[in-house]
């Protein structure tokens, strides 16, 4: 037997094949783009998530026999994207994505409700599903007046793959009409934010059945045997999974995209005012607790390309040995900030530029702009009551080893590398998607990848980093103050 965890991320979709013991047969990819139709804007087309699947499932079927076999499929998404269908499930826009900052003003509206935070746990970021649809009714009430259902990204694979509206708790808790700790739709988000119980889709945990593999697709991809399309979870939930992050005091660093700091929690203990995000998890009556700094290998790749050089010869120019904090600073906000400022106008800035400055300089004042934030999140996190006592590594920047090792020791906390082999959100749908086909514990398939390299703080360095951070707070409020 074969299971299939579906991973629709920002840039790109990943399909990973397991076996029974959840082992990778093999995976593929398949890139879409993203339109940035205005400045803040970003949308993508529903459709091209679709044609990457079956690209990807086009490869997984011509190169692995054990497609053939499959009992189950998961699908993690890219969070709090908006995609809006008629009556016929017609798309009726590009999907507003997670990272598109112009509903600020409706978010910030929403967030002002009495007892919106309270209901949702959360503040209502700009880049949550409510206000993007409070946008969308006083920018384009034509289509406001269509929309028939609303759907998350991975809610949309759902559809495709099962003919149903069906999303998990996980996704949903990013929309601002979930009642987080009660796990359902809240009658008084849905009314806040103009929206209606029928245009939301049916609620599963991520590890429960939403539906089965449509007939017509079924056939079409060779397979005989019913197959179970389990709730998913969005994209961070589905990570936890992968890594086995299920238990209070277990988490993540990501240093991807977006930089997130995630631990999972045994109850529900949200803390809106602090900017941290609390989301149910994908299994039953846990939940996780994170922040999330909006540019993390972003800002790098900023400066990559604005000094056309790749982000590892960057990061290689610095060499192996971290050094101490260096006179420039750099507040990484090129997109806003979620955790813990909630500032969508917020823009970034270098300060203490000298003639002597080098590019070199910038490269570290950029990684030490994204450790320090990442110590705002970690600070906010810990107000919460968590308090992890190291974190897996993951993303596409801990290829950089002399960012790990600034982020451990700005974070006081060692960092471990999964060993080589699948980790990610991908691996985490494909164990959600075995869960009800075999009905096996949680317990068993959530388990911890094999443990890499560990990266510990640097002892002499700690005092001047926690010097250093402290004059980033400062250059925070002076560019708040002045921007
Ligand atoms: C989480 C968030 C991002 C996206 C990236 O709140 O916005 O991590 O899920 O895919």
């Amino acid at each position: 037997m074969s299971y299939l965890g579906i991973d629709l991320g920002t840039s790109g979709l990943r399909a990973l094949l397991v076996d029974d013991t959840g082992a990778p047969i093999g995976a593929t990819e398949a890139s879409y783009p993203v339109h940035h139709p205005h400045s803040g804007w970003s949308e993508q087309d529903p459709a091209d998530w679709v044609e990457a699947l079956e690209k990807a499932i086009g490869t997984l079927r011509a190169q692995y026999p054990a497609f053939a076999a499959l009992r189950g499929i998961g699908v993690a998404g890219q969070m709090h994207g908006a995609t809006l269908l008629d009556a016929d499930d017609k798309v009726l826009r590009r999907c507003i994505l997670w990272n598109d900052s112009r509903s600020h003003e409706e978010a910030a509206r929403l967030d002002a409700v009495p007892g919106v935070r309270a209901h949702s746990g959360n503040v209502v970021f700009a880049g949550f599903t409510a206000p993007k649809l409070e946008w969308v009714r006083k920018h384009e009430p034509e289509i406001f007046g269509r929309t028939a259902k609303v759907l998350l990204p991975a809610g949309f694979l759902n559809l495709y793959l099962t003919g149903e509206h069906v999303a998990d708790m996980s996704d949903s808790a990013g929309t601002s009409w979930l009642d987080t700790g009660a796990r359902g739709w809240s009658d008084a988000l849905l009314e806040a934010g103009h929206m209606r119980r029928d245009q939301m889709p049916r609620l599963v945990e991520g590890c429960e059945a939403a539906g089965m593999l449509r007939p017509d697709l079924a056939r079409a991809w060779g397979l005989t045997h019913p197959v179970i399309v389990t709730g998913g979870a969005g994209d961070n939930a589905a990570a936890a999974c992968g890594i086995g992050a299920m238990q209070e005091g277990q988490g993540f660093v990501s240093l991807g995209t977006s930089g997130v700091l995630l631990t999972a929690r045994n109850g529900y203990a949200p803390a809106p005012e602090t900017a941290v995000h609390t989301f149910c998890h994908a299994v039953p009556g846990r939940w996780y607790q994170m922040g999330v700094m909006l540019s993390a290998t972003d800002s790098l790749n900023w400066l990559s390309s604005i000094t056309q050089t790749r982000p590892s010869e960057l990061s290689a120019a610095l060499g192996d040995a971290l050094q101490p904090p260096g006179p420039v600073r750099f507040l990484p906000y090129l997109s806003g900030e979620r955790t813990p400022h909630n500032d969508a106008a917020i823009r970034a800035s270098f300060t203490g530029i000298g003639a002597d400055c080098t590019r070199e300089g910038l490269t570290r004042a950029v990684m030490e702009g994204v450790a320090f934030a990442l110590r705002e999140n970690l600070e906010a996190l810990r107000a919460t009551g968590a308090n992890p006592s190291e974190l897996i590594a993951i993303g596409g920047g801990t290829r950089s080893h002399y960012w790990l090792k600034l982020i451990a020791t700005t974070l006081g906390i060692p960092l471990v590398l999964p060993a080589d082999g699948e980790f990610g959100a991908a691996l985490g749908a494909a164990r959600l998607a075995t869960l009800a086909p075999t009905g096996e514990a949680m317990e068993t398939v959530m388990q911890p990848p094999d443990r890499g390299q560990r990266i510990d703080p640097v002892t002499g360095l700690r005092d001047s980093f926690d010097d250093a951070f402290g004059r980033f707070r400062t250059a925070y409020r002076a560019t708040r103050d002045i921007q």
